[in-house]
């Protein structure tokens, strides 16, 4: 077990029965309350009225900002800051999806800071580690993927440049958070399978590459891949079905919340730092999707290089009992039972099938390795690994001839 350092100070409240508790909790921090929403959904369906009504009761003062897009932009995340900043706002409040959320922390810091661009703050930017806080953040979720109404990341794009790049500060992690799972039962089916694909990459990325140290963190991994396995397909069936909407969304929060790498060795999140590149030069590709078109060659890649053969193995044996004696076949086995499952729920497809032009495959490469790496490869080993110096090593024979995940047949 590897040492750890949790420290989350967001109240989650799970639930319709604790909506007035939410309510109770923002109005103790503040009543001049800036809302944040996207492109309308939760106006179409009643939650901005419902929640808006909800914090009148109790003299709340609220300006609404509507517009953040999928993929939110540092245009539209410096606009809504000054309207914050003249508004003075005491909360900034965010009723969406991952999106939302990410644009109401980026905002959340320009108020504190006084600045009026969010993009120099981005990782790889001229000004990254230099914010000093945040106004407080409340969030409510909309859709079950992300998991920003827990983490301290805000994930922001930059169109003029094709830039997707994160943003990562304790204070961002809202200070409390109402995860009602009513809020995501009209999410429509691809949004939903976006969504799952979204959660299950949050467990791989620490999964495979975390190393074997915390036995307990595997399990508790697998119980989120193995109920997301399972309950994705029941929900596309049965949408209005307020249990199995719930399942995901909690696995949605228990998928990154911090807890899940508690033990273990860090993750480069290789499938992120390529996924965020791809969606900063195509922004209408969302992000679980790009993700699942990642998986098959990231997984297929990591077993020919023979790395972490032996998690994906141990997967195999725990999510879809395959026996794994032979861990080189159980493994590949694994990766190909998750492809079928991947078929099965219609997130089964190429680069290309999602619009990305091969001519841009080299300069997605080079700006995920320029901005998550190190210029040359992305950390598709575990973070201690000698770094390909011991003999036989997976990564000594792949320094001879290749920068890494750029290889062609990334
Ligand atoms: O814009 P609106 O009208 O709200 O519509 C949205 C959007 O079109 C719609 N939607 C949201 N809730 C709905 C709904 N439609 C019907 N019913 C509802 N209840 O869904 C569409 C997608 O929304 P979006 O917020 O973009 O999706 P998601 O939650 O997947 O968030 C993706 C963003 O989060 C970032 C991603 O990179 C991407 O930019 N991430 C943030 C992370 C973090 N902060 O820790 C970690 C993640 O790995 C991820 O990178
Ligand atoms: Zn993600």
């Amino acid at each position: 077990m590897k040492d750890f350092d949790i420290h989350i100070q967001t109240r989650l409240l799970f639930g319709p029965g604790n909506e007035k508790k939410f309510y109770d909790h923002i109005i103790s921090v503040g009543k001049r309350i800036f809302v944040v929403i996207g492109g309308g959904s939760v106006k179409r369906l009643g939650y901005l009225d419902r929640i808006t009504q909800g914090l009148k009761k109790s003299d709340a003062q609220i300006l609404l900002f509507e517009g953040i897009e999928p993929n939110p932009t540092s245009k539209t995340i410096n606009k809504a800051a000054k309207e914050a900043s003249e508004f003075k706002a005491d909360v900034i409040l965010a009723v969406g999806g991952g999106s939302v959320m990410d644009a109401s922390k980026a905002i959340a810091g320009l108020v504190y800071t006084g600045e009026d661009d969010i993009w120099p703050y981005v990782l790889g930017g001229k000004k990254m580690g230099r914010m000093k806080g945040a106004v407080p953040i409340a969030a409510v979720p909309t859709t079950a993927a992300t998991a920003s109404e827990v983490t301290p990341y805000a994930v922001i794009s930059n169109p003029e440049t094709n830039g997707k790049s994160p943003i990562g500060y304790p204070f961002m992690r809202p200070t409390v958070s109402w995860l009602n799972p009513e809020f995501t039962l009209e999410l429509p089916p691809t949004t939903t399978r976006d969504g799952a694909s979204d959660i299950l990459s949050h467990v791989f990325e620490n999964y495979l590459l975390g190393g074997n140290a915390s036995p307990l963190s595997d399990r508790y991994s697998e119980g989120i891949i193995k109920t997301v396995v399972e309950t994705l397909p029941l929900v596309i069936a049965e949408p209005d079905n307020y249990e199995l909407r719930a399942r995901l969304l909690w696995a949605s929060n228990l998928a990154l919340n911090g807890y899940q790498h508690a033990g273990r060795e860090p993750s480069g999140f290789v499938m992120h730092s390529i996924e965020h590149a791809i969606s900063g030069f195509y922004p209408n590709i969302a992000h679980g999707r790009g993700l699942a078109t990642i998986y098959p060659a990231y997984f297929r890649w990591m077993w020919k290089h023979d790395r972490c053969r032996d998690r994906l193995a141990q997967l195999g044996e725990r999510i879809f009992d395959i026996d794994k004696d032979d861990v080189s076949y159980a493994s590949l086995l694994f990766i190909t039972r998750f492809e079928e499952w991947l078929q099965s729920n219609e997130l089964y497809q190429s680069l290309t099938d999602i619009g990305v032009k091969e001519e841009s495959f080299d300069d997605i490469a080079q700006y995920a390795v320029d901005v998550y790496g190190n210029g040359k490869e992305l950390q598709a080993y575990p973070q201690r690994c000698c770094a390909g110096r011991r003999p036989g090593c997976p990564r000594s024979r792949q320094r001879q001839k290749t920068n890494g995940i750029r290889q062609k047949d990334f």
